[in-house]
Formats: structure tokens, C-alpha cells, sequence
């Protein structure tokens, strides 16, 4: 498959990453001004080349570039090519105003763990897509790990807050128990390894078995044990409350990204 890229910053780089091993992929953004092969990947020099040899036109610039971007590239894409657009907060009501109405388009929110093929990935379309689309858009997002079908603007929102954004709140609570941990005595790298392992079997066990997250808590913490310590001062500190505030900052944050 042939697919391009227009913008190619960290998300887009993430993608591109896994996508090169099995298809081809060309990217273009600012500040590519050679045309040359990174990685497999073959960068362009302008948004406008090589659009006519894509299956697949992914948008992966800022919310605030979109419609520039889809300006400039309108009036070139071939009809009945496929557009993916990842950025947050745009709605496929803002997508299809700014693009040709020809063109079919459908929202995505993968997250950086594509890089090992465990992203989350919601998607959402508003029209049936043509079996070949849907193959198109199946191919790629399962190379990158799981894929789930938000119903409207608002799920695929949410899920961006919770999965697109979500590795960045797991990696920041994994840095802060490797502090505590080293104010213990522990070394870096030993409470990476074991922090690391945790989450991953944690994420395992909660995988692979159908139980709610309460009785998971329920089966380490005994009544009186070093984890209904830890536990009690977090419930204190009312770390569900702080957040839900997190969260609600984020919503807010898409809800002013909406055009
Ligand atoms: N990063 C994530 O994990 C994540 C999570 C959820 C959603 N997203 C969504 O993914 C999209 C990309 O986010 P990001 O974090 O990857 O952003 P980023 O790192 O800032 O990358 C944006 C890219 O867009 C390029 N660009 C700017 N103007 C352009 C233009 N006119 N034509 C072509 N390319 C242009 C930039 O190029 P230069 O660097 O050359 O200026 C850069 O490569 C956003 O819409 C964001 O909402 C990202």
C-alpha cells in the first residue's frame, strides 16, 4: 500500500515506523525541504507531491494547520482516495466543511505505543466505508495493535483523552514511584525493571481476565498489609479527585480545539 503522510512529527513518526516494514510511505512537513529516504521512509519536500500515487492520505499536522493544509492539497487529491485524519478535537462535521465533498474521510486516535504494536486505536466514520476502504484502514490500524469504533465525535474525543493521551499519564505515575522508590535506596534502573514489569503484568492480568479493577485491588491488598497502607494515603489524598480533574482539563482542552 502506498501511504502519505502530511506532517511528520512524533505520532506521525510512530506510525510511520511500524507502517514502512510492509508498505511504502512517503511524508512531507516544513521542515523536510530534501527529498531523501530515512529509514525506508521517503521523505518529500511539498505536501503537494505524490498525492495522486497514494491509497491513503494521513493527516497528521496540529489541529490549528488542518485547514490550511486541506486548502492547499483539495484542489490535488485525486478522487476516491481515502483520508485519515489524527488530529484531536476536529470533528468529522469541521473535516467534511473543509474538504471535498468527493472525498471519503474518517477520523483516528492511535497512540505512540504503535511503536511496538499495542496502540489503542478508536476510529470514526460517519458514512459506510467501501470495502476497499475498510480493508485499507483494518490493514493499518491492526499492524499497530487493537482497533475499536467510536459511535460519534464524543467517544473518539474521549478515547483521545484517555488512549491518545493516555501513555503520557502511565509513563508520568511510573516516573514518580521510580522517585520514590530511589528515595528508599532502590537504584534507577532496578525500579524501572520492576515498575516497568508491573504495569505490564498488571495490564496482562487485567487483559486476560474479566474481573473489575476494585477486585484486582481486593486480591493484593490485605487487611493491615504494606499495600492497605499505601492505599489508605491514597485514598486521602484524594488521588481518584485530582484525576478527574486532569481528565476534565483535557476535555476542556479538546472541547476548544472543536471549530
Ligand atoms: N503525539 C501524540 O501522541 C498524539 C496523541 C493524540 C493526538 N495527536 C494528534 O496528532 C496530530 C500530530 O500531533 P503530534 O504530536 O505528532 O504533533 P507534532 O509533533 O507537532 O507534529 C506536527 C507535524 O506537522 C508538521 N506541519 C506543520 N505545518 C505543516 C504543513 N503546513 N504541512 C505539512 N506538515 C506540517 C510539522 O512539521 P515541522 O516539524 O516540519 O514544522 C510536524 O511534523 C495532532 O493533530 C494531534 O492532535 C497526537
Amino acid at each position: 500500500m502506498n501511504i502519505r503522510m502530511i506532517g511528520y512529527g512524533r505520532l506521525a513518526k510512530a506510525l510511520a515506523s511500524q507502517w514502512v516494514k510492509t508498505h511504502r510511505v512517503m511524508v512531507s512537513s516544513p521542515s523536510q525541504i530534501h527529498a531523501c529516504l530515512e529509514n525506508g521512509i521517503e521523505t518529500r519536500n511539498c505536501n503537494l507531491k505524490d498525492l495522486e500515487d497514494a491509497d491513503v492520505i494521513i493527516l497528521a499536522v496540529k489541529p490549528a494547520k488542518l485547514t490550511e493544509v486541506m486548502i492547499e492539497l483539495s484542489a490535488v487529491i485525486p478522487k476516491d482516495t481515502l483520508i485519515i485524519s489524527l488530529a484531536a478535537g476536529v470533528t468529522l462535521a469541521h473535516l467534511k466543511n473543509i474538504c471535498p465533498t468527493h472525498l471519503p474521510i474518517i477520523r483516528a486516535m492511535p497512540n505512540i505505543n504503535a511503536q511496538v504494536q499495542a496502540s489503542a486505536t478508536l476510529l470514526l466514520k460517519d458514512n459506510p466505508l467501501s470495502q476497499k476502504h475498510m480493508q485499507i484502514v483494518e490493514t493499518l490500524f491492526l499492524s499497530l495493535g487493537s482497533i475499536d469504533w467510536a459511535l460519534n465525535d464524543d467517544a473518539l474525543d474521549i478515547g483521545t483523552i484517555l488512549a491518545g493521551s493516555g501513555p503520557a499519564y502511565v509513563f508520568y505515575l511510573m516516573e514518580a514511584l521510580q522517585q520514590s522508590a530511589m528515595h528508599l535506596g532502590m537504584s534507577e534502573d532496578l525500579a524501572k525493571k520492576l515498575i516497568v514489569q508491573t504495569f505490564l503484568g498488571s495490564a496482562k492480568l487485567a487483559h486476560e481476565k474479566d474481573i473489575c479493577f476494585q477486585d484486582f485491588i481486593a486480591q493484593v491488598a490485605s487487611p493491615q498489609g504494606t499495600t492497605a497502607a499505601a492505599l489508605e494515603v491514597m485514598k486521602s489524598q484524594e488521588i481518584p479527585k485530582s484525576l478527574d480533574k486532569a481528565i476534565q482539563a483535557a476535555w476542556q482542552r479538546i472541547l476548544s480545539l472543536r471549530a
